[in-house]
């Protein structure tokens, strides 16, 4: 399977009430592992890359040739999008150029009209070029300067607006934040996307999917209620950072204790010593697209 671009899968998702995983990568065996989780469980999926970790990595170009380079050397056949996630408009201009096959524009601090007029230039270039684009509404909070925001609520007439210049998914804050929830969270607001759901069925006449950020640690109860009421794609980055940070620890301290044996072993290679780190990413995207309900729907 090509890369391909993600409206299709994503709508089919919305109709279908499941959602499918936006994983970030950061860095080639990251993106191993997810190619690895969404080809044993046959899921659709989208391998997403911030502007920062794109600027780690080596640039969009070189992330968009990594990740269809390793989708024909792997032999992966279910469908994947490249996508950029959180793009101001000159990293949405760079990704369209170096054909990126799916990108998210992040106007979202910027005042609505200037959001609405930017988003529409780069969703009619994108369209033109065959490209999927999702947009933001509201803004997704989270930890900034070492303070956590509450989730906010997205206005419902940006969403309305957002939708009517035609974007194929759209991010619209219900309370969920990027990184680790505190412990005094209050939760999802269910209610709050019903009334966006409502608002744009009756808009647009027809389902519009919603994208839920911040998908690391909100229970899966929360999250399987927000797929039912209109989330397509959930995005994930803490919760694989989390499960490498968590076994490679375990490893080093596996390493400590064996010191000798594991020297002989020459297991200080690198490719032999991450191993533990992201075969935990591969199980943490497996275990996530069950929960979000995507296996064997490539
Ligand atoms: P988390 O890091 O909280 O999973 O959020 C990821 C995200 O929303 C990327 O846009």
């Amino acid at each position: 399977m090509p890369i391909v671009s993600a409206e299709k899968f994503v709508q089919a998702a919305r109709e279908g009430g499941y959602a499918v995983g936006g994983f970030n990568t950061n860095n080639l065996e990251w993106t191993q592992s997810i190619l690895r989780a969404a080809q044993a469980k046959n899921t659709p999926v989208l391998i997403q890359t911030s502007m920062g970790a794109a600027k780690y990595m080596g640039g969009y170009k070189l992330c968009k040739d990594l990740i269809t380079d390793l989708v024909d050397s792997m032999g992966i056949t279910v469908p994947v999008a490249i996508h950029l996630d959180h793009g101001d408009y000159d990293a949405a201009m760079e990704c369209i150029k170096v054909g990126y096959s799916s990108l998210m524009f992040d106007g979202s601090h910027l005042p609505i009209e200037e959001n609405l007029k930017k988003a529409k230039e780069v969703i009619d270039l994108a369209h033109s070029k065959g490209i999927s684009v999702e947009c933001e509404v509201g803004t997704i909070g989270g930890e900034e300067d070492g303070i956590i925001g509450d989730g906010e609520l997205a206005p419902i007439d940006d969403a309305v607006a957002m939708a009517k210049l035609g974007v194929d998914f759209l991010a619209a804050g219900i309370g969920n934040i990027h990184g680790p929830y505190p412990a005094d969270w209050k939760g999802l607001h269910i209610d709050h996307l019903t009334k966006i759901n409502e608002a744009l069925m009756a808009a647009m006449g027809h389902k519009v999917p919603i994208v839920l950020h911040g998908g690391s640690g909100i229970p899966d109860d929360q999250i399987r209620e927000a797929i039912a009421n209109g989330v397509a794609k959930v995005n994930v980055n803490t919760e694989c950072q989390l499960a490498f940070c968590k076994a490679q620890r375990e490893y080093v301290h596996e390493f400590d204790a064996n010191e000798a044996e594991y020297m002989k072993e020459k297991l200080f290679d690198p490719r032999k010593f991450l191993k533990k780190g992201f075969d935990a990413i591969t199980e943490s995207v497996e275990e996530r697209i069950d929960v979000f309900g995507s296996a064997n729907k490539a």
